[in-house]
């Protein structure tokens, strides 16, 4: 599985490692200044901090290119139906796959879902624990934070057999499945398929491709497979086929996003954001 948390490839993984910043997104800062009460001046210092402690941690592009401050979830077109859901159904369970920080969990507690309801998995325990420095909510914030890898599924035991017994109703999953090969997204989406209660979707952005193809991944020597809507919806036709489930995919490619230029681009010419919803039909 493509792992970054290593340090082979630090000369490659400084490729996508911005400068400092001097200023966030509107969306995010709101977000900070509101939910986490972070005072106006100090916002871009702080988030400076937590990009430096995480890429250190974890040299992802999404935290080395300050990706995570946008708030991908926002910017699906069933946000507001998805704010209604979980706001209106009192048993109604989101989880956040490959969560990071969880910012798009916090955007939603602070539009008024309970955060008891809200869940964040991810593979790298640290990660989660700099969302609690980043947001400043360890003592208030109700969400459970799951360590657990997508691929090992069942033979983690608990947390992983409570999640699948008790399912989520939205699963929000962004520039996670686009991390590995196909193969590897075939046994990951049969995995993600368990947690889905009937009714339910999957949302979320990647990077995806007008020329679907194996690319080369983030860590050296190992590929990742970027989709258009066809080939997303023929994984998850093959997902069905293996687990008896019925699954409907909707989507579209734009520029949004793309970072396709100049000698540190990480994407190239073919490559479009891909924002996706996967419904579980049966
Ligand atoms: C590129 S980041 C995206 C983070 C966040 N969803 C966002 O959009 O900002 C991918 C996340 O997936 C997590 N991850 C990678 N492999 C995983 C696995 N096998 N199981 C669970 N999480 C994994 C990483 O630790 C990382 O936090």
């Amino acid at each position: 599985m493509a792992a970054t948390n290593d340090d082979r490839n630090t000369e490659r993984h400084q490729k996508w490692y911005e400068p400092d910043l001097d200023e966030v997104n509107p969306q995010i800062r709101h977000l900070l200044e509101n939910y986490s009460k972070i005072s106006q001046p100090h916002v871009v210092n702080h988030v400076n901090e937590i990009r430096t402690k995480g890429f250190a941690s974890n040299p992802y592009p999404c935290i080395g290119s300050y990706r995570f401050l946008n708030l991908t979830l926002l910017t699906h077109p069933l946000y507001q139906s998805i704010l209604e859901t979980l706001k209106s159904n009192s048993s109604a369970i989101y989880l956040d796959l490959g969560c990071c920080f969880g910012q798009d969990l916090r955007q939603l507690v602070l539009d008024g879902v309970p955060s008891s309801r809200l869940i964040g998995l991810d593979i790298e325990g640290p990660l989660m624990d700099l969302g609690y420095d980043m947001f400043l909510d360890k003592d208030t914030l109700e969400s459970k934070f799951v360590v657990a890898d997508i691929f090992k599924g069942e033979l983690q035991g608990e947390p992983w057999t409570g999640l699948v017994e008790r399912g989520a109703d939205v699963i929000h999953c962004s520039a996670f499945f686009h991390l590995f090969p196909l193969e590897e997204q075939f046994e990951a989406a049969k995995s993600v398929a368990k947690l889905v209660n009937k009714g339910g979707i999957i949302v979320g952005r990647q990077s995806g491709s007008v020329k679907p193809a194996e690319v080369p991944a983030i860590k050296a020597g190992t590929t990742s497979f970027r989709h258009d809507v066809n080939t997303l919806s023929g994984l998850w036709d093959k997902v069905g086929t293996a687990t008896g489930t019925k699954w409907k995919v909707e989507g579209s490619l734009d520029e949004v996003g793309v970072q396709n230029k100049g000698k540190n681009a990480v994407e190239d010419e073919n490559s479009r954001r891909l924002l996706f919803t996967i419904k579980r039909e049966d």
